[in-house]
């Protein structure tokens, strides 16, 4: 156990053996900045002040020499190697709603939506709180590192299930599409400002690109238990490659409401009812310059998060109104 004072002596936290500055912060109470939480997006940075620590990750990809000149560490990589003073700037935005948890998980069933998509279900120890949106640490056995992935359904249901699309020749995705059921993995969550505000009054479009789908249909569903179809449009969009990829709301393991509009978004090639192109463009062609009147939720690959974010500022959406993950 290591005590972490943050900017000597304003407020101090314990970070337990195993655990990192920023998860370890995050379950004490403290809004540290951070998206991704595998080393890749760099939100995480904090300089240290005092003390010693060692990355989970050599190879971050968020991490560089001149980082470390400049005794900058990435919050979600670093491990204490005993009492360290750091400093980094809080924002109330990263304060987690429910405080995430380390745990074991089993799997208890899988299903396939999509020709490289499954749905897989979990159930683990404790409390099933998040928000939807929210994603969770998975350590899968024989893979090193913890993988992200965003959970579809909604708090409360008992288990965490996750739509994981299939990367051919990927440490995790090919160990977890093999996993038996009744396996055991490591857990920890939930993380992620991504989550579904259901005070906002606007109507809101939700974006997933491929291995995005997961978020988008988790949110789909807190809409509609929250209430909110009752007096807010909401517009699904799903980018994909080809025909081979579409997946239809009502096929889901759990169907999403008929009341959602659903727009699939095909790069490679158009099929009778569905638009050419990719999901931003999409996108702004239906709604174009009242893109600004909507609440947008998006989830996907680092490359579309980046276009749609441009297509929304282009369009003059205000940030705020944006909530995303990116996915790594
Ligand atoms: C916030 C977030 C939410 C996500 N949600 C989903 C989801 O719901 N569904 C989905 O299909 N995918 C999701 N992903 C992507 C997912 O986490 C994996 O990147 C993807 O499944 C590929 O993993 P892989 O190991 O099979 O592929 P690989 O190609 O083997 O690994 C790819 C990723 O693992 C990282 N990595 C490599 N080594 C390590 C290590 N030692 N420690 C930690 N990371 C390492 C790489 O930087 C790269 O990002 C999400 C990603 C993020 C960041
Ligand atoms: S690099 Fe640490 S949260 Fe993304």
């Amino acid at each position: 156990m290591a005590k972490i004072s943050i900017d000597s002596g304003v407020a101090d936290f314990e970070c337990t053996d195993g655990d990192t500055i920023l998860r370890a912060a995050l379950r004490s109470g403290h809004g540290m900045p951070y998206s991704c939480n595998v080393g890749s997006c760099g939100n995480c940075k904090f300089v240290l002040v005092d003390g010693e620590v060692g990355h989970l990750r050599s190879d971050a990809p968020a991490w560089s020499e001149r980082d470390m000149k400049r005794k900058k560490w990435l919050g979600c990589q670093a491990r204490p190697k005993g009492d360290c003073t750091i400093k980094f700037r809080a924002d109330p935005e990263y304060l987690p709603p429910h405080q995430p948890i380390r745990r074991r998980a089993r799997l208890t069933q899988s299903q396939s939506i999509t020709h490289d998509i499954r749905e897989f279900r979990f159930e683990a120890d404790g409390p099933d709180d998040f928000r939807p949106g929210q994603y969770a640490l998975l350590e899968i056995p024989g893979v090193e590192g913890a993988r992200a992935y965003s959970m579809c359904n909604l708090p409360g249901e008992g288990h965490w299930s996750f739509q994981i699309k299939k990367v051919p020749g990927g440490a995790a995705t090919e160990a977890l599409f093999d996993l038996e059921p009744g396996s055991e993995i490591g857990f920890d969550g939930p993380y992620s400002t991504a989550y579904l505000r259901e005070d906002i009054p606007r109507d809101i479009i939700l974006m997933a690109g491929g291995s995005g789908l997961s978020p988008m249909v988790s949110i789909a569903r807190g809409i509609e238990a929250a209430g909110l179809l009752e007096d807010r449009k909401v517009h699904f969009f799903y980018g994909c490659r080809s025909k081979e990829d579409l997946i239809a709301l009502a096929e889901l393991p759990t169907p999403l409401s008929d009341k959602i509009t659903f727009y699939a978004a095909l790069s490679e090639n158009a099929e009778a009812g569905h638009r050419q192109g990719f999901l931003h463009d999409v996108a702004a062609n239906e709604f174009g310059e009242h893109l600004k009147d909507h609440e947008i939720y998006f989830a996907g690959p680092a490359v579309m998060a980046a276009a749609v974010q441009k297509t929304a500022y282009d369009l003059g959406v205000p940030m705020s109104q944006l909530h995303f993950d990116e996915f790594y």
